[in-house]
């Protein structure tokens, strides 16, 4: 496909007519398996985990978002996309992690990579000399999370590159926040990427899924393999949902966009609001390397209240944000974090962390953004 933009890209990348019946949308093909040709002979596919044509779709989509993409997989889960990535891994190897990673990622890590002789190390990746210290011999896979959840780190994309090439390491990074719209990390230098699709990607919280794009040939052949020798594929009608999703992401993210901003901006200055973390406010401290590492500053935030209790009120009086997990949906989204995201996080490691019981976590919808802000206003007023 030529070099077209993103907003021509999301709705042509992938999805061109269907050659056979001119339909203007991809055909779901809910088949497991098809017919042979002869011994050993197929049309291109042969049985739907290895391969179906819905998916070879979405895929190709996917990797016309992520820029510097050489292939897209599609997984049931984020969890699943992020498992064929630690699949990379072999016993002996050392893992480096962003400290401040998801906490279904921090648990996978734990209590199931952990258990294949990987060693496993968290650092904050948003110190540069604390990668560098923990980059060793054995160092095979820096994994970086920006901006993080819920705290909106961010980590430097391009000079982390720099340390792990160095070292013969690779970079992935966790881009579900921002979206292929806000950052594309292989661009700056990371080798692959990782997304909930379930987020933005679909956009209407209607779905599970995952996605990997890798850079090199070298990981496509890995990740066809882990589809089919693992099996964790995503179903082709979810890739219809996600086909769908895509075409309006760019016009959807242009109004989280504002809305996120908007809404940041009437926090900010809330006698009950501290902590407020948001990258696109010029006093968050990586608001520099948000604007050179991103296209825009998304529609994640969090922010502190005085307690648990004031958390739950707030959750409680809200009418127009739902009280719920996950993001990136066009409905707005409140939750709290220590009991949600990261409940499977000790106190002292939350406490460490700076997630404090009365941590609240946005995700900002595409609704009008004066009735968010009015409803925000009358449920601060009732903590
Ligand atoms: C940043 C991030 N990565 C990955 C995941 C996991 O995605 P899924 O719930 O689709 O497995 C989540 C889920 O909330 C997430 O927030």
């Amino acid at each position: 496909m030529p070099q077209y933009k993103l907003a021509t890209l999301a709705i042509h990348a992938g999805q061109e007519p269907d050659p056979q019946t001119g339909a203007v949308n991809v055909p779901v093909y809910l088949t497991s398996t098809f017919q042979l040709t002869g011994i050993g002979t197929d049309r291109g596919w042969d049985y739907s985990r290895a391969g179906n044509p819905t998916r070879d779709h979405l895929e190709t989509a996917v990797a016309a978002l992520e820029q510097g993409a050489y292939s897209a997989h599609l997984f049931t889960t984020g969890m699943a996309a992020i498992s064929a990535v630690f699949a990379l891994l072999r016993a002996g190897d050392h893992l480096v992690c962003s400290r401040d990673v998801y906490a279904g990622t921090v648990r996978l890590l734990d209590q199931i990579v952990s258990g294949y002789g990987i060693e496993i190390q968290y650092v904050d990746t948003s110190d540069l000399k604390a990668v560098e210290a923990a980059i060793k011999s054995n160092t095979k896979m820096v994994y970086v999370e920006t901006p993080s959840n819920p705290l909106m780190v961010l980590s430097d994309i391009a000079a982390i590159a720099k340390l792990a090439h160095a070292h013969g390491a690779e970079v992935c990074v966790d881009n579900t926040f921002m979206s292929p719209v806000l950052q594309s990390p292989i661009a700056l230098g990371a080798d692959i990427v990782v997304h909930s699709t379930t987020k933005y990607l679909n956009g209407h919280s209607d779905g599970l899924g995952g996605a990997v794009i890798g850079s090199k040939p070298e990981h496509k052949d890995r990740f066809l393999l882990v589809q089919k020798a693992a099996g964790g594929v995503m179903s082709p009608f979810e890739c219809f949902l996600v086909l769908r999703g895509i075409k309006t992401l760019p016009l959807r993210i242009k109004q989280h966009e504002e809305n996120g901003r908007a809404i940041a901006e009437f926090l900010s200055t809330h006698a009950k609001v501290s902590k407020l973390a948001y990258p696109g406010l010029k006093s968050h401290p990586q608001y520099e390397l948000a604007c050179r590492q991103q296209r825009g500053f998304g529609s994640m935030l969090s922010f502190e209240l005085a307690d648990r209790d004031a958390a739950g009120r707030f959750l409680a009086a809200l009418k127009l944000f739902t009280n719920a997990e996950s993001l990136g949906g066009v409905e707005s989204l409140a939750s709290h974090s220590a009991t949600t995201t990261h409940a499977s996080v000790s106190a002292e490691t939350r406490a460490a962390m700076g997630i404090t019981d009365g941590r609240v976590r946005l995700s900002i919808g595409i609704e009008d953004k004066e009735d968010l802000i009015a409803d925000l206003e009358q449920a601060l007023a009732v903590v």
